[in-house]
C-alpha cells in the first residue's frame, strides 16, 4: 500500500498510484489527489543505492506542452530499457491560482522514499522466458471476492494481472470506478504489478465512460490493443455492447457496428505484423466470447473478427461475460483455437515459456479445478 507523505495538510493522495501502458520501453503511472495539482514522477535505476543519493530525473504529466493542471494524474515515461526494474517516486503540487504570467502554488504530496522503500516496476520483454499471469472478469464491483483472488499475486512472480471486462457495474463517476476495483488493485499490488484492461460491455455504460482511456491507457489510444510479454503476443479485443445499437436501453448513445469494422482493420493490420507473426505463443483476450448468448455484439464480433484469427495461429483465446464457466475445443463454434470462459467466482492463472502455455482454473480461494496445457510442438 502506499505510503504517502505531505509536505503541507492541505493536498493529499486519494488513489493510486497504479501502472498501465506498460510496454517494452515506456509505462504510465497514474493516481488522484483530493485538490487541482500538477503531477511528476522522480525515476530511480534499480541500483541499491538511496534514493536521496543523487538529484532523481523528473517527467511531468504534459499536454500540448503544458503541465496538466487536475485532480487525475498521469505521467507517461518513455525511452526504458526492456526488462527493466526502475524505482519511482510521485509528486503533486496544489495549485491554488493560474494567471497568464504566475502560478501560486499550494503543498505538495508525495509517496514515501524514506520510511518505506520506493516503488517499483518492471518493463515487458520480448526476451523473457516465462511469464505468469492472472485472469479475472465480471467482478462487477465486487471487492471482497477481488481480493480473494489476488491473494496469490507476488512481486517479483506476477508479471501481470488481466482484468478481462466487466469489472464495474457502471462507469457512473470517477469514485464509483475507483471503489468498484482500481482502489482494491492498488491495496494489492497496482503500484508495482500492472493490470491490463479489456473493456466489457459494462465498462460502455454511464456517464464517466467516455472516459475511458483516461483511466485505462493502451498503445493504440484506444481499447484493443496487443502487446508482448515473454513467449506470448497478446491480442486485446474490444466486442462492444451486445445489444442491437437501436435498442431503447442505449438511448442513441451506441455505434458499436461502425466501431467493430474500425477495430477489425487494425485486428488484420496487427495479426500481418512481424511481432504478431513471429511470436511463439498468441493469445486473444476479448470479454464477450463468440459462443455467448446468441446476441447481436458478439455475433456481428464473430462475423468480423473469427476469420481473422482463424488465419493467423491463435493458440488461445480467453473470455467472460456469460458468468459461467465453459470449454470449447479447437474447431467447435467455428473457431479454429480453444476457447476457455472463465466464470465469475473463479479466477484464470496462466504460465508461459517458450515451449508450453499452461492454463489453471481456480476457485477463489486459489484452489486447481481444472487444467490445461498447450505444447508448441503438438500444433
Ligand atoms: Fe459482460
Amino acid at each position: 500500500m502506499l505510503v504517502a507523505f505531505q509536505w503541507s495538510a492541505a493536498i493529499k493522495i486519494v488513489s493510486g498510484p497504479y501502472l498501465q501502458n506498460l510496454t517494452d520501453t515506456s509505462c504510465d503511472i497514474l493516481w488522484r489527489t483530493d485538490l487541482p495539482s500538477t503531477a511528476w514522477v522522480e525515476l530511480a535505476p534499480d541500483d541499491g543505492s538511496h534514493f536521496y543519493q543523487q538529484e532523481r530525473p523528473a517527467t511531468y504529466a504534459t499536454d500540448l506542452g503544458r503541465a496538466v493542471v487536475g485532480t487525475m494524474h498521469k505521467v507517461s515515461l518513455k525511452g526504458l530499457k526492456p526488462g527493466t526494474s526502475y524505482r519511482y517516486r510521485i509528486y503533486s503540487e496544489e495549485v491554488l491560482r493560474q494567471q497568464p504570467y504566475h502560478v501560486d502554488y499550494g503543498g505538495i504530496a508525495a509517496s514515501e522514499v524514506y520510511r518505506a522503500e520506493p516503488l517499483m516496476f518492471t518493463t515487458l520483454s520480448p526476451d523473457k522466458e516465462a511469464i505468469d499471469f492472472f485472469v479475472i472478469n465480471d467482478i462487477h464491483g465486487r471487492n471482497e471476492v477481488l481480493t480473494n483472488m489476488l491473494s496469490g499475486v507476488k512481486k517479483g512472480a506476477t508479471d501481470f494481472v488481466f482484468y478481462n471486462g466487466d469489472m464495474v457495474n457502471y462507469m457512473d463517476s470517477v469514485e464509483s470506478i475507483f471503489s468498484g476495483f482500481i482502489d482494491t488493485s492498488v491495496k494489492r499490488f497496482a503500484s508495482e504489478i500492472p493490470f491490463m484492461m479489456s473493456r466489457g460491455n459494462h465498462e460502455t455504460r454511464g456517464a464517466a465512460a467516455k472516459d475511458y482511456m483516461r483511466y485505462f491507457p493502451t498503445p493504440t489510444g484506444k481499447p484493443y490493443y496487443s502487446f508482448r510479454s515473454g513467449p506470448c503476443f497478446f491480442i486485446v479485443l474490444d466486442g462492444g455492447e451486445d445489444k442491437p445499437d437501436s435498442s431503447i436501453e442505449y438511448s442513441r448513445t451506441s455505434f458499436f457496428d461502425d466501431y467493430r469494422r474500425e477495430e477489425a482493420q487494425w485486428l488484420e493490420e496487427t495479426l500481418a505484423s512481424k511481432e504478431c507473426r513471429e511470436a511463439p505463443f498468441r493469445i486473444v483476450m476479448m470479454h464477450v466470447p463468440f459462443t455467448g448468448g446468441g446476441w447481436h455484439g458478439p455475433l456481428h464480433a464473430k462475423s468480423l473478427f473469427q476469420p481473422l484469427l482463424n488465419k493467423a495461429g491463435i493458440d488461445l483465446m480467453l473470455c467472460g461475460h456469460m458468468h459461467a464457466y465453459s470449454y470449447h475445443e479447437k474447431g467447435e463454434e467455428g473457431s479454429d483455437f480453444p476457447v476457455l470462459v472463465n466464470s465469475h467466482n473463479g479466477y484464470l492463472r496462466v504460465k508461459a515459456d517458450t515451449g508450453s502455455i499452461s492454463l489453471f482454473v481456480m476457485n477463489p480461494k486459489g484452489k486447481t479445478i481444472r487444467e490445461f496445457r498447450y505444447d508448441r510442438s503438438a500444433r
